[in-house]
C-alpha cells in the first residue's frame, strides 16, 4: 500500500484503528508466548498504540516502527514521555528509556538496524499491508528472530460485502501460506469485534519459530 495513504490518515487524523485502551486480546493472550523480562520485544506498524507501554512495564526492551512521525511523536506527548529523536537519513528512531520508535517505511529501514527479538506483537500490522507485501514481511520477521522467538498475532475477519480493507480478510489458509515453512501456527482465541462499524471477528494466534 502506497506510505502516503497513511501518511494521510495520520495528518487528517482519520484513524479509527487506533484505541484509546490497551488491547484486551493482549492482556488475555501475551502470557501464552512464555516471554521473559529480558526479551526485546518487536512492534511492527505500532501507529501510536498503548500497547507499547503495556509490553514496556513487562519487559525491558519494546521496538515499534511506524510510518507516520506524527505517530510517534503524539505517543510519546500524549503519555506524557519525554524522547529524544535521532535522525538516520531515511528514518528517524525516537526514544523513550526502553522504548525506541523507528519511524519510517518497514521495507526501507535496513534490518540490520533492528537487532534481533524473541517476542513479536502485531496487532493491525500483517492485516495492514497489502497481501502482495506479505511475504516480504515475514522474511523481515524472519531476518529478526532467533529459533524459538514467538509472534502475538491479531488477525481479522469480516463481511467483504459491508466494508473494504484494509485492514485485509486473513484467512488460516493464508496464513499457512506466509508462516507454515519456518514457523509453528496455533490458534489461541477469538472474538467478536467492531471492524470499521460492522460486527466482524478478531483471531488470535501463537505463532513460534522452528
Ligand atoms: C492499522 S494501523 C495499526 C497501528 C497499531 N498497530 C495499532 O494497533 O493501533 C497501521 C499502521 O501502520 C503504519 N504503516 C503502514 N505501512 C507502513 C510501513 N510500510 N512501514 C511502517 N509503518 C507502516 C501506518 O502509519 C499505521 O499507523
Amino acid at each position: 500500500m502506497d506510505p502516503k495513504f497513511w501518511l494521510d490518515k495520520w495528518s487528517s487524523n482519520q484513524i479509527g484503528f487506533h484505541e484509546n485502551k490497551v488491547h484486551n486480546l493482549l492482556i488475555a493472550c501475551w502470557h501464552s508466548l512464555g516471554g521473559e523480562v529480558s526479551d526485546k520485544v518487536f512492534v511492527p506498524l505500532c501507529g501510536k498504540s498503548l500497547d507499547l507501554l503495556w509490553l514496556r512495564e513487562r519487559h525491558n526492551s519494546v521496538v515499534g516502527v511506524e510510518l507516520s512521525e506524527i505517530a510517534a511523536t503524539s505517543f510519546f506527548e500524549e503519555q506524557g514521555l519525554n524522547f529524544t529523536k535521532t535522525n538516520r537519513g531515511e528514518y528517524s528512531i525516537f526514544s523513550n528509556d526502553g522504548i525506541q520508535i523507528f519511524c519510517g517505511d518497514i521495507f526501507k529501514i535496513p534490518s540490520t538496524q533492528f537487532g534481533y527479538f524473541d517476542l513479536v506483537y502485531d496487532r493491525a500490522s500483517l492485516v495492514a499491508l497489502s497481501p502482495s507485501d506479505r511475504l516480504r514481511y515475514q522474511k523481515l520477521l524472519d531476518n529478526i528472530t532467533r529459533k524459538k522467538s514467538r509472534i502475538l498475532l491479531i488477525t481479522v475477519d469480516y463481511n467483504p460485502k459491508l466494508i473494504s480493507p484494509p485492514p485485509h480478510i486473513l484467512s488460516d489458509i493464508h496464513l499457512q501460506k506466509i508462516y507454515a515453512s519456518n514457523w509453528k501456527i496455533t490458534a489461541i482465541d477469538s472474538q467478536e469485534a467492531d471492524i470499521k462499524g460492522t460486527t466482524g471477528q478478531e483471531n488470535c494466534y501463537r505463532i513460534e519459530k522452528k
